[in-house]
């Protein structure tokens, strides 16, 4: 089935409140539900009641306490019909369902985690708990009461305010929870188990007092003191930056080791991957840190965004999700260095998000057609979406765009909404018409501005000559012309910005360049001397940009340029397009060959002290296989890329490599650990520095005594992937693998670590050590954190190994979706998405890998979710 967006339409019945009464047990768990229903205004008495389910067995079903015959309703796992409801207008349906939280292995609905029951129901998995009209329009409130045996679930939590809990008979006890905020189903939640608890305060800024806790395996609890703090720094940020306060008593958060996704913005009680909460130095990397950090404040911040202001149906999802994306982004530019979070950013979005424009599965920010939501999950709708409302903010200006968002919070509080209903606060509030702009979310693929420049000395004239297109994608072959905000400079043989008497052919204001014709031809008057140009500052749009420029330009603008990630891309294009030229020298039979004044740059950058090491370290980081092979577009051979990579980096660290070592030393950590920013980027420089070194005489060693040095988990991992994708096989790589394993044994979150490492390693013989490792103990095809890391790793972050000549990467990966999407479809869908760029590998690549995608879409019983990222990749 297809679902579209014009196919909307609201429901004949609501529920404006929701009761529900769990019995758990692991096999056997009994729910009453008591739903008040009301027919809408308007709808025929005969109208049936259709209710959503997914899997259910129904013990029994009344209606104002009369229980309904045979002939009344019509039930199937799937649907419940009652086929003539009361003539009156509001009635009480009660359900009794009864369902077995200990088989669910998709961990949608009601399930089991480490002996937890815990649920996750967005988008579609309230429909495997009850029957109901599991849509995000139908906001209910909910009371909620649980009960289980006090030895097996001490614990008993839902959304909302605690209301009542007691003891009963057998060693039984009982609580109930009262959500006062009408919501929809999809932010349901209940969590029931054994967990340690961190408890905390915070008062809100009219003052009142909300208890925090966060929730984890017993013993756990001090690693769970990072996530606590960044709880309250988002709570606080939300008040300062949006004038966003917390509306209940209680605000939990529970770490669960079985989770689908990141995490879930459930009102007031959210749920977690625990990779997402707990952390130490001993066991977490900065990364880590600063995702915690990250993904605390996203669910958080969906209170707002998301809870209060839902989404009425799944095509608005970005309306959620993009804007929570933004939000957390600039919540981390906060907290952190604004330049180097904007890099991180954008190398994110154009790993993730443009090989997805670019290939079979791309979609609009807000799609048109589904055939499965989960799929839909997508970095085009969170990260790309987040990049339109950036763009919002570009156009407008932060004053205008900020009582834009007052405006959205007031009009539209305690509604499920629309994208429509979103941009209409903008045009309000500034007058402002964005029926071209909103072209970002009805439009899919990244467009592509081609700028070439002339100066005219006598004239006095600097021309900027730009062109957009937007190409073809699935479904869409014709585009429309687009609103890109384009921020630019010009930037003079001073490094200074340049100044221009009067500009015709676009408007340009604050620095941006207003995109909206196929053509612009735009003219800066009064400037005597050529000016280098510096495009898409800070990455005002998601675009790609084919710039007529000279390499000495670019190397000017990687030394000169006063916007921090104009700088950072400067550099980055530079090492881009010397990766390309290498790789199609080395397909050629050539030796690469690289100009010294780029090896010298990156040492000019490793050195300078007015930069942040932070910043430094990104620059260092080569464009990644995946990133050039994007580049490349066609014709992929991961082997040629992986050369031409390595052979830069060997150049980069040959021509450095006094100044390099002398800087690695003299960044060793000292003092105790301290997971803040500027430390972490110290550590990020040094370990950087410590992959060139290694490539070297004497790196192994090098490596090995990083490793054994290390005294947190960012030194210590970083030095075992530098041994092990740098020098594998070695009995420096060997020996670190099994000290690693050895101190960590027992430790799956951080087992994760070592899995991913290994999967990692460059070269023919992964596919091999990723089958042994998915026979190690620790290993468990079960779960997603487990799948991620070994899996999910070798296909997406593994290009030589995953893309192995003989197929044989497919093969293992073909057969182990299928194995998982056995258990857990959501999952094995993600995962099955590695092949979106099958087209763009070279000929008997690309063979190999149709025939691992035709054999996954030849399995029987497909779930609805793999054979949806299956056919789309292929067709
Ligand atoms: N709303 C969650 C978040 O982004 C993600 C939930 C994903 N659920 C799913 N079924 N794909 O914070
Ligand atoms: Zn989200």
């Amino acid at each position: 089935h297809v679902f579209k967006l014009e196919d909307y339409r609201a429901s004949d019945y609501l529920i404006p409140a929701t009761s529900l009464d769990f019995r758990l047990s692991p096999d056997a768990t009994h729910l009453t539900a008591l739903l008040t229903i009301e027919r809408r205004e308007g709808v025929a008495a005969s109208a049936p009641l259709v209710l959503d389910g997914d899997g259910l067995t129904l013990l029994g079903v009344a209606i104002d306490g009369q229980a309904l015959s045979a002939s009344d309703y019509e039930a199937t796992p799937d649907r419940l019909t009652i086929l003539k409801p009361p003539a009156t207008r509001r009635f009480e349906l009660r359900l009794e369902t009864e369902i077995a939280p200990s088989r669910n292995e998709a961990l949608m609905g009601l399930y089991r985690s480490n002996n937890v029951y815990c649920t996750q129901c967005e988008a579609e998995g309230f429909r495997r708990i009850t029957y109901f009209l599991d849509r995000p329009d139908i906001l209910s409130v909910y009371t909620v009461r649980i009960e289980a045996p006090h030895n097996e679930a001490p614990l008993l939590l839902s959304n909302g305010n605690p209301v009542e809990r007691g003891a009963l008979a057998n060693g039984r006890h009982y609580a109930i929870w009262h959500d006062p905020f009408p919501k929809p189903s999809y932010l349901f939640a209940l969590v029931a188990g054994a967990l340690g608890k961190v408890a905390g305060s915070f008062t809100t800024m009219s003052g009142r007092e909300v208890e925090l806790g966060i929730y984890v395996e017993p013993g756990k609890e001090r690693l769970a003191g990072y996530a606590m703090d960044a709880l309250k720094r988002s709570m606080k940020w939300d008040e300062d930056a949006f004038g966003r306060e917390y509306d209940l008593d209680v605000f939990n958060i529970v770490a669960v080791s079985d989770f689908n996704m990141g995490a879930m913005e459930n009102k007031g009680l959210n749920v977690f991957n625990d990779k997402y909460v707990l952390a130490d130095e001993e066991t977490a990397t900065d990364a880590d840190f600063a995702n915690i950090e990250a993904i605390i404040a996203h669910e958080y911040f969906h209170n707002w965004t998301g809870n209060r202001i839902t989404c009425r149906d799944w095509f608005q999802l970005c309306l959620k999700e993009g804007l929570t994306v933004y939000r957390d982004h600039e919540f981390s530019a906060d907290q952190r260095s604004r330049a180097v979070k904007r890099i991180a950013e954008v190398r994110t979005l154009r790993a993730h998000q443009f090989p997805e424009d670019q290939g079979p599965l791309a979609h609009p920010v807000r799609p048109r057609r589904y055939r499965e939501i989960n799929n839909f999950y997508t970095a085009t709708v969170y990260e790309k979406g987040s990049e339109v409302v950036r763009m919002i903010r570009t156009i407008l200006g932060p004053e205008t765009f900020r009582a834009g968002m007052d405006l959205y919070f007031e009009r539209h509080d305690g509604e499920a909404a629309t994208i429509e209903d979103f941009l209409k606060v903008f045009e309000d509030v500034s007058g402002r018409d964005l029926a071209q702009f909103a072209l970002w979310y009805h439009q899919a693929g990244t467009p592509n501005l081609t700028v070439s420049s002339a100066h005219n000395a006598a004239a006095k004239e600097f021309t900027l000559e730009i062109e957009q297109s937007v190409p073809p994608t699935p479904s869409e072959s014709r585009k429309r012309l687009m609103h890109i905000p384009l921020a630019f400079g010009l930037v003079g043989a001073d490094g200074k910005p340049v100044a221009w008497d009067s500009v015709e052919g676009a408007t340009v204001d604050d620095g941006v360049i207003h995109i909206r014709k196929r053509r612009h031809t735009v003219r800066f008057s009064g400037i005597s001397e050529r000016p280098s140009v510096s495009l898409n500052r800070g990455f005002s749009a998601p675009i790609t940009l084919s710039v007529q420029q000279k390499p000495d330009d670019q190397f000017f603008l990687a030394a000169h340029d006063s916007d921090a990630f104009s700088r950072w891309q400067a550099f980055n294009t530079l090492l881009t397009d010397a990766l390309i030229a290498a790789f199609r020298q080395i397909l050629g039979g050539k030796q690469p060959a690289f100009a010294g004044r780029l090896a010298e740059l990156a040492g000019r950058i490793a050195g300078d002290e007015t930069l942040e090491p932070a910043y430094r370290a990104l620059a260092l980081a080569l464009p990644g296989e995946a990133d050039i092979a994007r580049d490349i577009g066609k014709g992929i051979d991961p082997d040629a890329i992986f050369a031409a990579r390595e052979a830069l980096a060997r150049a980069i660290a040959e021509a450095n490599r006094a100044a390099f070592s002398a800087l690695y030393d003299s960044l060793v950590d000292k003092g105790p650990f301290s997971p803040d920013a500027a430390s972490a980027g110290r550590r990020a420089l040094r370990n950087i520095l410590l992959d060139y070194l290694a490539l070297l005489p004497g790196g192994a060693g090098l490596a090995a005594r990083h490793f054994a040095a290390a005294t947190n988990m960012t030194d210590r991992a970083a030095a075992l992937a530098v041994l092990t994708h740098r020098h594998p096989g070695t009995a420096e790589a060997e020996e670190a693998l099994a000290a690693f394993e050895a101190r960590y044994r027992g430790d799956a979150l951080v087992l994760d670590k070592w899995f991913q490492i290994q999967a990692g390693v460059p070269g023919a013989r992964t596919v091999d050590k990723v089958r042994e490792l998915m026979r190690h103990p620790a290993f468990s095809i079960a779960n997603p954190n487990r799948v991620r890391s070994l899996i999910g790793t070798f296909s997406s972050a593994n290009q030589t190994g995953f893309h192995r000549p003989d197929g044989e990467g497919y093969r293992l990966f073909a057969e182990t979706v299928l194995q998982v999407e056995k258990r857990n479809p959501q999952v094995a869908a993600r995962l099955a998405t590695a092949l979106r760029s099958w087209r763009s590998l070279e000929p008997g690549r690309q063979a190999k890998a149709r025939q691992a995608l035709l054999e996954m879409a030849k399995a029987e019983n497909l779930s609805a979710d793999l054979r949806d990222i299956v056919e789309r990749t292929l067709a």
